[in-house]
């Protein structure tokens, strides 16, 4: 691993804002900062489980996906085993890019350069001039593209660049609990409904973290006229019911907005919300059932947001999931992945209209999407100023709600939905990591 870059003087800063996050305050320049930016890559991306792709993306031998984490491009593809590699998009002879397309399917690469070939699954296999240039002096064994780690759950592939990296399982942790609303939609889970849309915008990735990681309070105001024109199946009024559960030392988080009188499983076709009935936990089921909302973040970069959304305003709500990586390329810049996730076993017509929902909403441009990106980026904007230098934002709404000792579901949960609680959880995470603790 390269040099840590980071001076005592940062370090020192780093650290006063770690205290700051215990007291409800988090400074407005870290959202657009050029240290904070490469101290992340260097302690955050370079040692989380970083979101790759959805198995379903590759589903046949040969495909794969091109995707980063910090800025390092992987390749991450099926194998003729079946099995999943993530390797580095770099050749060993003189480190020329070997794949040039974000998703295709291959057996092997050939570098465009001197023509070195590997296979998908990163082994070296074809040199050049072997015998009349390397007289033996290298062993293809010894030159394969860099493997990078990999675990999954749920369909979702996961990477770390850090060999001593927890298992993912440890640390997803008990949010696996709330990460199975998404990831399994009916018996059989879930999967993509097409490729992502994939755009750069000039926002910081952390505050859509943020957001996704509950934010039930911009809705009824930036998203007001989702409440006015019927979008939404629910009323600004009742927004702020519902609970936020963190998993404490995680950094995950998740809002679960609730609208009293909804009905269970509201907007799924009736044969899968029976499915989930049967496939989750009574607690799951007990959770599930009367959410309206779910939104939550992986630390660190990785959401999803389930919802109903009514396609013809006024009409009954058709549920829909994005799920959304949020991959960092410059301060307060961000290239954004954002799928459609769709039950497996569910009709074409709902996965259709699934998607329709998913599309008129979020997507790149979705009405949802739009005016969260516009916020997203006056606030970036904002926090790269110098002024923004000495300003502290507030994090203190529910700094003393205890856990709601009736809710059956993992982790500290507070209730009303409004609360900073995932937040605070979130950059004390951030913390760890950037302090050096993880
Ligand atoms: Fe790939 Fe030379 S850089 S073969
Ligand atoms: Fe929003």
């Amino acid at each position: 691993m390269a040099t840590d870059p980071v001076s005592p003087g940062a370090e020192a800063a780093l650290e006063s804002i770690r205290d700051g996050i215990a007291k409800g305050r988090f400074p407005a320049h870290v959202f657009n900062d050029r240290q904070i930016f490469d101290i992340e890559r260097q302690r955050v991306f370079s040692k989380a489980w970083c979101f790759l792709a959805h198995e379903s993306e590759i589903p046949d031998r040969g495909d794969y996906v091109t995707r980063y984490i910090a800025d390092n491009n992987l390749i991450v593809a099926r194998a003729e085993s079946g099995d999943i590699h993530a390797s580095l998009n770099m050749c060993r002879h003189r480190g020329n890019m070997m794949c040039k397309s974000e998703m295709g399917n291959a057996s092997h690469f050939r570098c465009s350069y001197h023509g070195w070939v590997y296979k998908n699954s990163g082994e070296l296999v074809g040199v050049p001039y072997m015998k009349e240039g390397y007289e033996g002096r290298i062993d293809k064994r010894d030159w394969g593209l860099v493997k990078v780690r990999t675990q999954t759950y749920a369909g979702l592939v996961f990477g770390t660049i850090d060999p001593d990296a927890p298992p993912l399982e440890e640390y997803l942790g008990d949010f696996r609990f709330y990460l199975d609303l998404y990831l399994k939609q009916g018996s059989s889970g879930s999967e993509v409904h097409g490729p992502p849309d994939h755009w750069v915008t000039d926002t910081d990735w952390k505050i859509a973290a943020e957001n996704f990681a509950g934010d039930g309070y911009h809705t009824p105001v930036a998203h007001q006229f989702g409440f006015n024109l019927g979008y939404f199946a629910s009323s600004g009024s009742t927004h702020s019911q519902g609970w936020a559960a963190s998993i404490p030392g995680k950094g995950h988080g998740i809002g679960l907005g609730h609208t009293p009188g909804f009905p269970p499983f509201a907007g799924f076709p009736e044969e899968l919300a029976d499915e989930m009935r049967r496939s989750l936990s009574p607690e799951q089921v007990e959770v599930f059932s009367q959410t309206r909302t779910a939104v939550g973040t992986v630390f660190p970069n990785l959401s999803f947001l389930m919802q109903p959304f009514s396609i013809v305003p006024g009409e009954a709500g058709v549920r829909f999931v994005t799920m959304r990586l949020y991959h960092p390329i410059g301060p307060g810049r961000t290239e954004m992945y954002s799928w459609c996730l769709v039950p497996k076993d569910a009709s074409e017509q709902y996965k259709r209209e699934a998607y329709r929902a998913y599309t008129l909403a979020f997507a790149q441009a979705g009405t949802f999407e739009q005016d969260d990106l516009e916020n997203w980026a006056r606030v970036t904007r904002s926090a790269g100023s110098t002024m923004a230098r000495d300003i502290e934002f507030p994090y203190v709404m529910g700094m003393d709600s205890v856990r709601d000792p009736d809710f059956p579901g993992p982790g500290h949960v507070v209730t009303p939905y409004v609360n900073d609680s995932n937040f605070r959880n979130l950059w004390s995470r951030w913390s760890d990591y950037m302090t050096g603790q993880v």
